[in-house]
Order: C-alpha cells, then structure tokens, then sequence
C-alpha cells in the first residue's frame, strides 16, 4: 500500500479525502493539519482506531517537522490542501493567506524537493507532489464567456485568489526549475458534508433551520459551479494514480448556478423536511456585496474527462439533497464547530460590515 503525506486533512476538502483514501484503502495517510478556526479533528472521528491514519498537529510552513515526516514515512506522494481558503477572510485579514498560502506551500515545496533528491531514480519517478488550487485564480468571467479550460491567463481579484495563484507559480516553477514531479488541480466550489459553516451554503442551511436572516450578497445573480465532494476527492486519486508531472487539471461540477438559485433550492429542501416553518425563503435578505465580487466562475473540465476519464458521478439534485440530509443529521457537528471562534466571524462579517444581520 503507498504511504501520502496529506496536509490540510482535517478541513472540509482533505478530511473528505482522508476519510475516502482510508475507506477505500487507497493508501496510508499521514495527515499534518495545523487546526486553525477551519480544521476539526471531529471530522476524523471515525479514524480514530485506524492504525493506517496518523494525524500530526503542525505547520506545511515547519521545515523542520516537514523534513522529519517525510524521512520517518517516506510517502509516495503530498497531496496539499493546507490553506487559508475563505475569500471573506481574505478580504478582512490577508496575511494569514500570503503565509500559508505562498510563505507554507513554498516550504513544504522546499522539503519535498530536498527529500525527492536524495530518493532512488525509480523511487524520483514514482513521486508526486500534486497541489490543490481553485478555479478562483482565473478571475471573472462574463455571462457568454467560454468556461475556464487550464491555458486561461490567471487573473484573480481577491487576496485569497491571489495567495493561490501565488502558490500555483511555485509548483510550476520548482517542476520546470529543479524537476520535482508537481500536478496542480483547480477546482470549482465544492459542497457536501463537513464544510465549515462560514461558507454558503452550510451557513445558509445553519440560518434558515433557526429562523435567521439567509444574507445574499448583492443580487444574488453570481455564478458559481458546484461539485459534490466525493467527486473532487475521486478525481484528486485519479491525478494522483494517472496524471502526468507538470500537468495542471481543471476540476469541475457541470453545475452552473447563481447564488440565489442555490438559496432557493435549500429552502424548498427545508420546506418539505420542516413544513411549520415553511417558506423559508422568506427569510432571505439582500445585503452589502462583497467588494471585488466575481461574477462568474465556470469550468471546462474536458481534459480531465478525456485523459484520465474522470467525470463528476453525483448530480447537483442529489448532491445538495444529500448535504442537507447530512446537516441535519449531524447536529452534534455543527454545533461543536459553530464555536465562539465562528461567532466572532458573524459579528465580524455581517454586523460590522454593515450587513445588518
Ligand atoms: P478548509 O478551510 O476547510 O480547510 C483548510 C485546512 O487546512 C484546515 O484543516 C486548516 O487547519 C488547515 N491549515 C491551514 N493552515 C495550515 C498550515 N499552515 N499548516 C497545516 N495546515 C493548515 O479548506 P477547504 O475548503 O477544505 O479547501 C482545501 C483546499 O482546497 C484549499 O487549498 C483550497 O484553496 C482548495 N479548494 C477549495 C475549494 C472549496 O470549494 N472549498 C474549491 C477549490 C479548491
Ligand atoms: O471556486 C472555488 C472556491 O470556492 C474555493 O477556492 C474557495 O476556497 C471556496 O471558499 C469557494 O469560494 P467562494 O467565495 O465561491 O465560496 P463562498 O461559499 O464563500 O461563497 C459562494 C458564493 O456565495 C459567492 O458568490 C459569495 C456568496 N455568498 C457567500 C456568503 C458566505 C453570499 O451571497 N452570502 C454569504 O453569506
């Protein structure tokens, strides 16, 4: 079995990928996550007696933590998810986001490429540094503008956008420059269970079950593209298994829809778990946009598709009826992560941003 070096595993997206490498066998795992306000050991409850799961409480950006995991394990592969990755924070806070965003993934780029030199040259060809970024370095697109294919320039508008696309560039550059065999995934938003209630669409299904404000930002008409989770773990193994170095990979959910449409689903799916308390749409409120809101994030996630025949396998309806069945089974969850640290972050962003909720 191949060992990974997984960091970020106890956030929403490595923690789906963790829980699914173990479930599937896939590979063992050696998970580094700092625990910022956004990682929850909870998530890996149930990894808890799993002696091919070892969970080490530190920082991508701890050269010399990083130098010691990787000589003690060996890992076939690093899978990087370890980020700072609301846009909201980015916009209120960004140093966080340029150091471990850029400042963490170029250490941890350092270490590997230190550890990979001193491997056999079948041991070299056989590794892999694959980095998880997002649709959000190519910027803003227009309503009739073709989807984002993987030669698009990279032009993004937020801090946190930018930190990726930052790091983006040092993977590129330490494959081109030192040969390290990097694989670079941009992926679109991401929805399903364990998601931090920061992001919209736990937040959403949080507010409306307790009958508070649902707060869209401007008129609600931005686009995202959405993609069940387990999809985007599938297909973060698919690169890892068939990808070729120096590759970069468009992930994406065929799932176009403007914010307010996403709302609108949630409260029809609460509508019918919660008759008494229906409409829940009349809960939705029309607040503050956020500054440098992109308007349109679409992905062309053809090339994947065609050369490692990976394609999303759960459809936005089944998706998004799962995640809210998933909410509201795990109440325990959801409390335990809506802690004093994510009540701060309400006052913060709503309240003090004037959005009056
Ligand atoms: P998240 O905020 O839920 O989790 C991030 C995890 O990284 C947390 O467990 C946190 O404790 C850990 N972490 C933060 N700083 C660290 C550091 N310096 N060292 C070690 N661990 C650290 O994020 P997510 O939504 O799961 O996103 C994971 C990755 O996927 C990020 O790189 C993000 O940019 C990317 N991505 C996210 C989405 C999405 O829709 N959520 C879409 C595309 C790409
Ligand atoms: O596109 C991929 C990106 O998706 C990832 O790289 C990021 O890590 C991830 O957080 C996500 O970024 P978004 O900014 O798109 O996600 P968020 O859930 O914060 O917001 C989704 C949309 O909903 C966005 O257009 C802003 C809007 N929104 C969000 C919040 C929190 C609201 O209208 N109201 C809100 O309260």
């Amino acid at each position: 079995m191949q060992t990974w070096l997984v960091t970020g595993g106890a956030g929403f997206i490595g923690a789906n990928f963790v829980l699914a490498a173990r479930r599937l066998g896939a590979a063992r795992v050696v998970n580094l996550d700092l625990l910022t306000y956004a990682g929850h050991p909870e998530n890996l409850e149930s990894l808890k007696h799993d002696r091919d799961h070892e969970f080490v409480h530190g920082d991508i950006g701890d050269e010399p933590l990083v130098a010691k995991l990787l000589a003690e394990h060996r890992p076939d592969a690093i899978v990087n998810f370890a980020a700072e990755s609301h846009v909201d924070r980015s916009i209120l806070g960004p140093q966080a986001f340029i150091q471990t965003n850029i400042v963490g993934t170029h250490a941890l780029l350092a270490g590997a490429l230190k550890h990979w030199q001193g491997l056999s040259a079948a041991a070299q060809r056989a590794f892999r540094f694959l980095h998880v970024s997002t649709d959000e370095v190519y910027g803003s697109l227009g309503p009739n503008d073709p989807a984002f294919s993987e030669d698009h320039q990279y032009q993004p508008n937020s801090p946190y956008a930018a930190s990726k696309a930052a790091a983006d560039h040092l993977v590129r550059a330490y494959h081109h420059t030192y040969g390290l065999p990097t694989l670079t995934t941009n992926c679109s938003n991401n929805y399903g269970p364990y998601q931090h209630p920061e992001k919209l669409i736990p937040l959403m299904i949080q507010n409306a079950v307790a009958g508070r404000p649902l707060p869209v930002y401007g008129d609600g008409r931005q686009v995202r593209d959405w993609l069940y989770v387990e999809d985007h773990c599938d297909a973060i193994r698919a690169v890892l298994d068939k990808g070729k170095p120096a590759e970069t990979y468009n992930i994406g959910g065929n799932a176009e829809k403007p914010n307010i449409e996403i709302v609108q689903t949630l409260c029809r799916l609460l509508d019918g778990r919660f008759p008494d308390k229906a409409p829940h749409a009349r809960l939705v409120q029309h607040v503050s946009d956020r500054p440098g809101h992109d308007r349109r994030y679409a992905i062309n996630a053809e090339k994947i598709k065609r050369e490692l025949g990976w394609q999303p396998a759960v459809s936005f309806a089944q998706g998004i009826e799962r995640t809210v069945h998933w909410y509201l089974d795990n109440d325990a969850w959801v409390k335990a992560v809506s802690n004093p640290d994510h009540r701060d972050w309400l006052e913060k962003n709503y309240q003090q941003q004037g959005r009056g909720i």
